[in-house]
């Protein structure tokens, strides 16, 4: 008895009974064996950390607990979080994704795959234990291109015992045209003694590719949650900040974190730095260290090629975007085993550039255009794959279930840029 379009690749944006058959055919279509439902952390698990999040409309977007964005969540590595969404009056719905953090498949949160959306004065209970420290971030995974640029998203820490030093969260979202860091427009303080180290969480929020620097030296700590292993100063060069993407960044007091438009200031700070020219090279970052598996002999090989054509969405002609030449290609697009060693090479010739995303996993960037990495292990959960680029990218399958791989900017998935990963 769900209004039509509340669930399905609904959750992306797709216009009311419009978008093909993928939400609804994944959910239904059972792994052997097995279905989303039983891939979830017991009931009665004990849990560390509870939260309860109430999700309201109101006029110039959505609130949780009456805040937007919505209050942090923050756990020590190794405990459970427990996390009760309520949606008070939403009216197509809401549920959260958890941005980053490889949960079981039960609660990652997407609506028509692996849960209904949940619906005015309905509630559902999210819960999955922190084994990965760092930086992630939750949303909603409901018309996403509208829940999420009208709030409904929050951060999520997770700190190894002990904690890392000093840090401070940075949310970067444009609310109303403006950039905006933890919700506030403009540069938020950060108090610091002179001399002082910070590591500053920035997530980009938005649709397109962000640009993260100081004027003075600072190194990248972390990528999307992941530490850089030995990590040099930078200077002159931004960090890229993919959509849906983090980097964790240390300065050093006094010191201002550009976020362009907004800024961090760390200890008083300076004045404000210019844009730099050169971008770091997430490629040649850092210097190698193991995997933990060997991606020279994968048992899967993917392509992911991403292009344009005209077609009907709904009834409504348009240039829409297509994976492997096609539209909200069949399910499952991508199968897989359990232990399997997957490689994917994600192309583009579509003309723009897209911040991709898979669900569940953390892959790592083999190559660029051919040239292989030298650097740290560069491990991703959301890439920019620009125009005219290729990636090459390896993980291993080890958290079944029916997994998203989709455009971040989030009008694009609506638009046909959504695939699946499925375990058989
Ligand atoms: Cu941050 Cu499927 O999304
Ligand atoms: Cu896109």
């Amino acid at each position: 008895s769900l209004p039509a379009g509340s669930w399905s690749v609904a959750e992306m944006g797709v216009p009311d009974g419009g978008g093909g058959p993928v939400g609804h055919a994944a959910h239904d279509m059972a792994m052997p064996g097995r279905s989303v439902d039983t891939l979830r952390l017991p009931a009665d698990v004990p849990v560390d950390v509870q939260v309860t999040l109430v999700a309201r409309a109101d006029g110039s977007g959505y609130t949780l607990n009456g805040q937007r964005p919505g209050p942090e969540i923050r756990a020590v590595a190794g405990q459970v979080v427990a996390v009760r969404l309520v949606n008070a009056d939403v009216a197509r719905g809401i549920t959260l994704h958890w941005h980053g953090m490889d949960v079981p498949n039960g609660d990652d949160g997407v609506a028509g795959v692996t849960q209904d959306a949940v619906l005015p004065g309905g509630e559902f209970v999210y819960r999955f234990r922190a084994d990965q420290v760092g930086s992630y971030w939750y949303h909603s995974h409901q018309v996403a291109d509208e829940q999420v640029r009208g709030g409904l998203f929050g951060s999520l820490v997770v700190v190894p015992p002990g904690g890392v030093g000093a840090e401070a969260t940075a949310l970067v979202h444009l609310f109303g045209g403006r950039r905006t860091v933890n919700g506030v427009p403009g540069d938020v303080a950060v108090p610091a003694a002179a001399g002082q180290t910070m590591r500053v969480r920035v997530t980009n929020t938005d649709d397109g590719p962000m640009r993260a620097w100081s004027g003075s030296p600072y190194r990248v700590l972390a990528v999307d949650g992941t530490d850089v292993h030995d990590p040099t100063p930078v200077s002159g060069a931004a960090v890229l900040v993919t959509a849906g993407g983090r980097a964790d960044l240390e300065v050093t007091a006094p010191a201002r974190v550009e976020l362009g438009g907004a800024a961090v200031v760390v200890g008083g700070g300076g004045p404000p730095a210019p844009v730099p020219s050169g971008t770091v090279d997430l490629l040649r970052y850092g210097s190698p260290a193991p995997l933990g598996f060997d991606p020279g002999a994968p048992t899967r090989i993917f392509d992911y090629a991403i292009g344009r054509r005209p077609g009907f969405i709904g009834g409504v002609p348009g240039l829409y975007w297509t994976i492997n030449g096609r539209m909200y290609p069949d399910i499952p697009m991508f199968t897989v085993a359990e232990g399997d060693v997957v490689r994917m090479r994600l192309s583009n010739s579509s003309g723009e550039v897209h911040p991709m995303h898979l669900h569940g996993h953390h892959a790592v960037v083999l190559a660029r255009d051919g040239v292989p990495a030298t650097g740290s292990p560069w491990w991703i959960d959301s890439l920019d794959v620009p125009d005219g680029a290729t990636y090459d990218v390896a993980f291993v399958a080890d958290n079944p279930g029916v997994w998203m791989d989709h455009c971040h900017n989030l009008t694009h998935p609506k638009q046909g840029l959504v695939a699946h990963l499925m375990y058989d």
